[in-house]
């Protein structure tokens, strides 16, 4: 999937092209993007929501329903592969106030522990209403009877309420990528009882950790006085239950591992290394450019063990990767300017003539540099702040069959699955120093024997087997699968 999709290849939605399988996010797989010659082309949206649900639909007689990623463009549906991508439109307005506002200003910070502020505006909340109307009715539009309906993400959070209204015929999940927060920090949110409602119109929730399922039951209780026994909660004033559980999200392993033993992989790896000018360690942080990840802490953990003469810059360095993501939010502006200043100060003081100590690449790139980069970096640094999962962690360990380590931060969903990595608290940045100095020291048997187990693990648990867990509660929901 991907720059094969066109435009022209558009197919009428009516009655005759429904569909037993649609699924709805914020974002479609692909984002429309138009070059500078004005051609349109069409680029692979950003962020692990696409990166696991490309996976698990590719090929799929299935529709997708999502924004373009452009203000004021509703491209007419049109199939790529066997998957219907169907377009919803957000205006400029919409996607100041429904996509930048109320989704990534106010319900980002809230659900990744106020990391930064969060900002409430009536007016946000009154268009993320909207535009989620808009998606349900979409939804609506392209689901048969008694289809099964997959909502995603903090976008869309009263989708599940407003399309049971629209079609009680079908069975509606939804499942949360990013954290659920405390009730505590919950709470403060204005729309607090509609988004719980919202929620409550789907058959089964579902979350990446047990604590975000936790922490939905109690907002449930203490918010809206509803009953819960186990993890099902008694839909206040009806006498529906929906489930509410953890099935955490992965990666696809075996097609991802296949990449990276590939020969043209492989080649790229060791030519990264040599391009590096083939330094003793190389510690990699891979990251959309987000507040949540943790890169001013680790850039600071970085900083002092040059500062202190733990790490020698003529034999370590640091390669950060970092999307851009979400520019015109205040909050990621700031970010930016303050890791490319610290960037500029630490490759200042530090870097070696002919060598940069950080060297800092603000841009995407496709899968196999990707792959290459994981299979070229000693050490992985994951110090998310707050994580729903982190699949970046799952990638690294798939791709590097060698001697690697894997920082991780104990804020992650990820750090529940992947025991043998190096557990860190980014916020105490002196034990982060020690903990990246352990893994850099740590022997190269004892670092192949954690990787193995990781890359076992990660193996055993990926994309398809979370994939068939969560449609598998959603069949049965409110009651428990057997296995
Ligand atoms: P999030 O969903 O918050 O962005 P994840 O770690 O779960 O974080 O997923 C990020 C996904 O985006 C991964 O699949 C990763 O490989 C991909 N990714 C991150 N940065 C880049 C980049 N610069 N170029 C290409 N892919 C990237
Ligand atoms: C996270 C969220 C996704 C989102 C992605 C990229 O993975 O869970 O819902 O799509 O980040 O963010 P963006 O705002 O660019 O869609």
């Amino acid at each position: 999937m991907g720059s094969e999709a066109r435009e022209g290849e558009g197919v009428e939605v009516s009655s005759a092209h429904t569909y037993d399988f649609v699924i709805a996010a914020n974002r479609l797989p692909v984002d429309r993007v138009v070059t500078t010659d004005g051609s349109v082309e069409w680029q692979r949206s950003p962020g692990g929501l696409v990166t696991a649900m490309e996976s698990v639909m590719r090929g799929r007689d299935a529709a997708w329903v999502g924004w373009s990623g452009q203000a004021d463009e509703a491209p007419e549906p049109f199939k790529d592969d066997n998957l219907l991508l169907v377009p919803v439109e957000l205006s400029a307005d919409e996607v100041t106030s429904y996509y930048e506002g109320q989704s990534n200003d106010s319900l980002w910070p809230i659900y990744h522990d106020v990391i930064v502020p969060a900002t409430f505006r009536r007016s946000w909340a009154a268009a993320y209403e909207k535009v989620n109307r808009r998606f349900a009715q979409r939804v609506a539009d392209v689901a048969a009877e008694g289809a099964t309906v997959w909502i995603h993400d903090y976008q869309l959070q009263l989708v599940p309420r407003m399309l049971r209204v629209l079609r009680p015929d079908v069975r509606i999940g939804w499942f949360n990528h990013i954290p659920f927060p405390p009730v505590e920090l919950f709470a403060q949110l204005p729309v607090r009882h509609s988004l719980l409602m919202g929620l409550l119109g789907a058959d089964f929730l579902g979350f990446q950790r047990p604590a975000d399922a936790e922490n939905f039951l109690r907002a449930c209780r203490r918010l809206l006085m509803a009953k819960t026994k186990g993890d099902v909660v008694e839909v206040p004033d009806s006498d529906r239950r929906v489930r509410a559980a953890a099935v955490p999200i992965s990666i696809d392993a075996a097609d991802l591992a296949a990449l990276a033993e590939s020969e043209p992989v492989k080649a790229r790896a060791a030519e990264i290394r040599e391009q590096l000018g083939n330094p003793r360690t190389i510690l990699l942080g891979v990251d959309r450019l987000d507040y949540t990840k943790g890169i001013r802490h680790r850039l600071k953990a970085f900083d002092e063990l040059l500062r202190d003469g733990r790490l020698d810059p003529t034999d370590t360095m640091l390669v950060q990767v970092a999307s851009p993501s979400r520019e015109r939010v205040d909050a990621y502006r700031e970010l930016r300017h303050q890791v490319e200043r610290t960037v500029g100060n630490i490759n200042g003081a530090y870097s070696p003539i002919g060598s940069t100590a950080v060297t800092y690449m603000h841009r995407s790139f496709p899968r196999e540099e990707m792959a290459a980069l994981y299979r070229a970096a000693d050490v992985m640094l994951v110090t998310p702040l707050r994580d729903g999962m982190n699949l970046v962690a799952k990638e690294y360990v798939t791709c590097h069959d060698g001697p690697g380590a894997l920082v991780l931060s104990e804020f992650t969903g990820a750090a529940g699955e992947l025991k043998q990595a190096f557990r860190c608290n980014p916020h105490d940045i002196e034990a982060l120093k020690n903990t990246i100095l352990t893994a850099i020291d740590t022997p190269a048997d004892e670092r192949s024997r954690r990787m193995r187990a990781l890359r076992k693990q990660v193996a055993k648990n990926d994309v398809q087997a979370w994939a068939t867990k969560y449609l598998d509660a959603l069949r049965l929901a409110p009651e428990k699968p057997t296995a």
